[in-house]
This record gives structure tokens, C-alpha cells and sequence, in this order.
């Protein structure tokens, strides 16, 4: 499916984006994993995270009805899926999740293979997960998702005990899971995903389990075990864990941040003035608005609560009225890591050349989103390109023109975002892709004032 974007005209309103897709794995898997009731309200109908719920209800006999009526709601219903609302918060409609664990030990083997679609978070978390489960499973994936590493994410789950066989690298992975021992994991690349599931692993094993980082990443994993009353200790970029079982919970997901990056992006390519309302504002999901703010785009967060130690508020943009280039250094990355596509695209129409340092990691993303965002931004009639490791893009706008999005979600919203300031019209291929993390993307921006047209 194409979408076509005809720039002009400014956005204006308030939005909801849909729950934060990170988060709500994470939560999906601990309230399968409780002892007692879980109630989740809000959980995105992204793609990715109905992978995570049909896994993981294929293991959690006592969850399983649970995730099962909330699988199989009405698809359609995703467009009002909380994506936006312009007035009155109560008018948000929200799905609810309500799952019965019986805790850890309660999980079955699987009855088929486990297909994680295209989510590397589903994967990664589920293989710690079953690591500490005495079963067999096989975690299978899409064309995409079978070619990611995988190795990252064995090597200390074998070192914890578990047999874990990955093919070639890569997914399939099969898993025989049992009892597991606490280690020390010195992780060589960043990941959230990777440190997520060693932590999931580690609550089960004998013994204290430490991750130590060479950045801190996303800390949604730790937090909300933290939350539940699990024994974690963080120390910088330090984190330990030991042997916990949780109770059920009740809490509401907040908007993804990464989801409002986008809108964020398209406010300041627009001079409009936008607040994004209920978004989560982790710090460790923030910090690409440090790097817009060197670009020039003025934001304000506004923390209104905690839900299971994920502060949510309000993120407020004031119009821009003019973007600079500026360098992501190798250090900066990785905690931009979901937003690179975006901050491309807005560097497009930044003056100057930006630099995203050192982003080789991109390469094995949902997509190549190296070479996928140098080509689209050229397509749509820019300049880009790829030096090594490092993308740079020029700051010499958009002339207007194709891109295809190349199954990758983020690939799609970028350059339909950046095509809202280029100098004439432009069409993405394969936006469908959003759906994977921001059901109603088009919808959400429609609302908002921009002139978007789906064509098949
Ligand atoms: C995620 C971690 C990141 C990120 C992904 C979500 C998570 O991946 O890119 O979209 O939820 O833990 P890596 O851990 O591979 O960096």
C-alpha cells in the first residue's frame, strides 16, 4: 500500500499516541508470569506485541483466555485504538487486557513452533524466558526477523545453563529450557532486548544475575520488576537481579515515546505548535529530544504520574521556525536507536550536514536503515549516504519524489513525516508497515491536519 503526502499547511490539535510497544511487551510476559489477576489497560494492537501475546499464550495455560480474547479483538478496532483525540481525556477508548497467571513455574511446552512475526523484542525477551522454563521450544520468525542476530542473546543464556541452539546465528532458535544458574554478562553491543532477557532469565536462577552495559539502555525490564517487588540493584550501568516471583498487577501503558517521536518531527517540519498527552517519559526514551533541541525544535516534558515506575505525562512542541545540522556521536546512538529514521529525515531539512556516528548497529534492524534511509531520503529528493559506519545527511531539503519503506515501520513513518515538508508531493511504499508499532498512523495524522491519501 502507498501513501501519498502533499506537504503544506500546519498541524494542530492533541494527540494520544498508542501504547508503548517496549513497555507492553514486557508487561504482557510479566502479567502471563504472575502469581494472581493482572489488568493492563491500554496495550498497543501493534502487530509486534500480538506476536508476544499469542506466544506467550501458547505457554501460559492460566493466561491463555485472557490473551486470547484480546488477540482476536476486531483488527479494525486498532484505529481507535487510543491513537488520538482532540479534547476530553476520558474519551479515550482503550482496550483492556485482564490475564490469570499462575506464575513462572505454571508454563507448559509449547504445542507448535512460537512465531515472534517481526519483532526482535518478542524474540529476545521470549528466549530468556523459556531459557528458564523446562520445556523444548522453537522460536521462529519473518523474513526479517530470521536473518537479525540472534547469537547476542544465546550466548548468556547458554552460559546460565540452558541448551540454546540458534541457526547459524540466526532464529529458528530452539530452546531446552531448566534450571539456571546467576552470572555476570559483560554485554560487547548495547541492547535493551539482550539485557531484557537475561534479567527475565535471571529472576529464575540460582544465585544473583548481573548485566553490566556499556550504555545504559532502555530500563523498562528493571523498573517494572523493581516495581513488583523483585530484588534488583542498579548501579549506573550495572544491574542485578536475583531469584523472584511476582504477583499480578494492575497498570495502564503509556503512549510510545518513540511512536510520538514521529509526531514531535512532523510538528517542527511544520512550524505547529502540538502536545502529545499520556506519552511515556522514561528518560531513557528521551534523549532524542536533546538532539532535536540542538536542531532547534523546542520541547517541554511534563510528568503527571508513574504507571509501574514508567513516568507518563504530557510532551509539549512549540513551533520551529528553523532546523540546524548537528553530530550524533558513536556514544549518542544507541539511545536513539528507534528514532535515527526520523531524526534523518528531519536532518534533511536541518541546514548543514548531520552526522549519525557509528550506526552500524542499524544494519541489522527490522531493515538495513542504513542504506534504507540513504536511499529514501535520495528518492524523495534529498541527499544522503553512507560512509562506513556513519550516515550522513545533507541539509538541503527535499525536492519531493519515492521512497519505499522496505517493510521496515520506522522506514515508512520517516519518510512519510519528511515528506510533509518537502517541496512538492511524495509516496511511500509499503506503509503498511506502520501498523507494527503505531496502528492509525495515517488516521493520526489525518486528524492532525496533514494532507495524506492511502493508495493501493
Ligand atoms: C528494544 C530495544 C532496542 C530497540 C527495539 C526495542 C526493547 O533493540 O531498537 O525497537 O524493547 O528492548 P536492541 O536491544 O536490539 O538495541
Amino acid at each position: 500500500m502507498r501513501l501519498r503526502v502533499t506537504p503544506g499547511g500546519k498541524l494542530s490539535g492533541e494527540v494520544v499516541v498508542p501504547g508503548d510497544k517496549s513497555i507492553a511487551h514486557r508487561w504482557v510476559i510479566l502479567s502471563a508470569t504472575a502469581v494472581g489477576r493482572s489488568r493492563l489497560v491500554g496495550v498497543p494492537a501493534s502487530l509486534d506485541v500480538r506476536s508476544t501475546a499469542s506466544c506467550i499464550s501458547d505457554v501460559a495455560p492460566g493466561a491463555r483466555p485472557g490473551l486470547e480474547a484480546w488477540t482476536s479483538n476486531d483488527p479494525s478496532d486498532r484505529e481507535g485504538h487510543g491513537s488520538t483525540w482532540n479534547g476530553d481525556p476520558s474519551r479515550v477508548r482503550h482496550t483492556v487486557l485482564e490475564v490469570e497467571g499462575e506464575g513462572r513455574w505454571a508454563l507448559v511446552e509449547p504445542s507448535a513452533e512460537l512465531d515472534c512475526g517481526n519483532s526482535g523484542t518478542a524474540m529476545r525477551l521470549l528466549a530468556g524466558l523459556l531459557a528458564a522454563t523446562p520445556v523444548r521450544s522453537k522460536l521462529v520468525g519473518d523474513h526479517s526477523l530470521s536473518i537479525r542476530p540472534m547469537e547476542r542473546v544465546a550466548l548468556p543464556l547458554r552460559e546460565m545453563g540452558a541448551e540454546v541452539t540458534t541457526t547459524e546465528g540466526h532464529a529458528p532458535i530452539v530452546i531446552e529450557g531448566g534450571a539456571l544458574r546467576g552470572i555476570r554478562h559483560e554485554m560487547q553491543t548495547p541492547s535493551a532486548q539482550v539485557k531484557g532477557a537475561v534479567l527475565l532469565a535471571g529472576v529464575a536462577g540460582e544465585g544473583e544475575t548481573t548485566v553490566v552495559e556499556p550504555i545504559g539502555t532502555r530500563d523498562h525490564t528493571e523498573r517494572a520488576l523493581a516495581a513488583l517487588g523483585g530484588p534488583v540493584r542498579v548501579d549506573g550501568t550495572v544491574v542485578s537481579v536475583a531469584r523472584f516471583q511476582h504477583e499480578g498487577f494492575t497498570a495502564t501503558v503509556p503512549g510510545d515515546a518513540s511512536s510520538a517521536a514521529f509526531l514531535v518531527s512532523a510538528a517542527a517540519l511544520t512550524g505547529s505548535e502540538l502536545t502529545i498527552r499520556l506519552v511515556g517519559l522514561n528518560p531513557s526514551r528521551l534523549r532524542f529530544l536533546d538532539v532535536l533541541a540542538r536542531m532547534g525544535v523546542r520541547t517541554e516534558v511534563r510528568i503527571e504520574r508513574e504507571e509501574l515506575a514508567e513516568p507518563v505525562g504530557d510532551l509539549w512542541v512549540a513551533p520551529c521556525d528553523g532546523l540546524v545540522a548537528t553530530e550524533i556521536t558513536a556514544d549518542e546512538l544507541p539511545l536513539v536507536i528507534d528514532e535515527v529514521p526520523m531524526l534523518a529525515l528531519v536532518a534533511s531539512h536541518a541546514r548543514g550536514d548531520t552526522w549519525f556516528v557509528g550506526a552500524g548497529e542499524l544494519r541489522v534492524k527490522e531493515s538495513d536503515r542504513l542504506s534504507g534511509l540513504a536511499d529514501g531520503i535520495v528518492g524523495l529528493g534529498g541527499h544522503a549516504g553512507v560512509e562506513h559506519e556513519d550516515l550522513v545527511v545533507a541539509g538541503v531539503g527535499l525536492r519531493g519524489g519515492t521512497a519505499d519503506a522496505h517493510g521496515d515501520h520506522r522506514l515508512a513513518m520517516a519518510f512519510a513525516i519528511g515528506g510533509l515538508a518537502a517541496n512538492a508531493p511524495s509516496t511511500v511504499s509499503g506503509i503498511e508497515a506502520a501498523e507494527v508499532s503505531f496502528p492509525g498512523f495515517t488516521g493520526t495524522l489525518k486528524r492532525l491536519g496533514a494532507t495524506v491519501e492511502l493508495a493501493s
